[in-house]
């Protein structure tokens, strides 16, 4: 993201997600200088200001200097409160929202009915620029909007745009949870290990090199994972036996249940914060 007048962005809430995306744009050769922090909490601030050089903002919002993009980083349930108090310095800016749950169309109304919001859902991975992210564009977006507010998620891992905020909750319950679902396979798995007799600290790293493996495997070759799984599952091997017992047991029908379920309370959560209070 760097030129000779390198976009002023701005990021709303310096926490972990704040954090992660700070040192993508810093890695990509965006300028400290252009990057500036509204965190409350001093030790948050003083921690990201001291790490990356990014300029902490004064207490007076009048004293902003213009952002052309800011960056709503704060939980989802104070998302309301905070876009509401900076909705009339926004009005000129691209606003990108990573509050989980949150809908376009609320967050259009909590900024006074700006149009040019992306809500985006990033997953944890991106704390280590290996993260993937789901990207759905408000009405106001043009052409160069999307590319600079996918420019931010690229830093970090890799983006996709969907169309929608149901096309969210999918992404949401995929690559957003899905982090949780590969730690509780590695999980399983060094559990199993232990159960057949081995130490507990060599069944987690052969369960977690196994799966590294297997990623840098299936991202190094041209074959699909099926193709890849049918080469390592020879007739009448280990393998076979293995497989045999998890799909006996319903994993692909699991994983499908995990996903529908996990998309069903990303829609419930969508509803229940977007309320505004009556
Ligand atoms: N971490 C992830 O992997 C991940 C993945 C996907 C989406 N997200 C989304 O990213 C958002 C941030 O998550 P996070 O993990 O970075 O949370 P976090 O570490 O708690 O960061 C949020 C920060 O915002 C600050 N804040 C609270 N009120 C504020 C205000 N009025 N103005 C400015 N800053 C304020 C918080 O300060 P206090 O601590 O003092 O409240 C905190 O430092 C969430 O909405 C989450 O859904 C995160």
């Amino acid at each position: 993201m760097s030129s000779a007048a390198p976009l002023v962005i701005r990021f709303i809430g310096g926490g972990n997600m704040a954090s992660a995306l700070v040192g993508g744009l810093l890695r990509t050769g965006h300028p400290a200088t252009a990057i500036q922090v509204v965190e409350p909490d001093a030790a948050a601030r003083d921690r990201l200001v001291a790490a990356t050089g990014v300029a902490p903002c004064a207490a007076t919002p009048a004293e902003w200097p213009p952002c052309e993009l800011a960056v709503l980083a704060v939980k989802p349930q104070v998302l309301r409160e905070v876009a509401r108090q900076h909705a009339a310095s926004l009005h000129a800016a691209l606003v990108v929202s990573v509050a989980a749950g949150i809908r376009l169309a609320d967050l259009s109304r909590w900024l006074d009915g700006h149009r040019r919001v992306v809500r985006a859902m990033p997953n944890t991975p991106a704390l280590v620029g290996a993260g993937v992210t789901g990207l759905a564009a408000g009405l106001g977006l043009d052409d160069a909007d999307r590319v600079r507010a996918q420019a931010l998620f690229d830093a970090v891992g890799s983006s996709l745009w969907v169309d929608d905020d149901a096309g969210i909750d999918l992404v949401t319950a995929l690559s957003g949870s899905g982090p949780a679902y590969m730690m509780l396979m590695v999980e399983a798995l060094t559990a199993a290990g232990v159960a057949q007799g081995l130490e507990a600290d060599r069944a987690e790293r052969l369960a977690l090199d196994t799966m590294a493996g297997a990623v840098a495997l299936m991202r190094t070759s041209q074959a699909p994972p099926a193709t890849l799984r049918a080469q390592v599952t020879s007739p009448g091997g280990t393998t076979e036996r293995g497989i045999g017992a998890l799909q006996a047991g319903g994993f692909e029908a699991l994983l499908a249940t995990a996903v529908a379920a996990a998309r069903a309370r990303a829609a419930e959560l969508g509803e229940m914060l977007g309320k505004d209070p009556t």
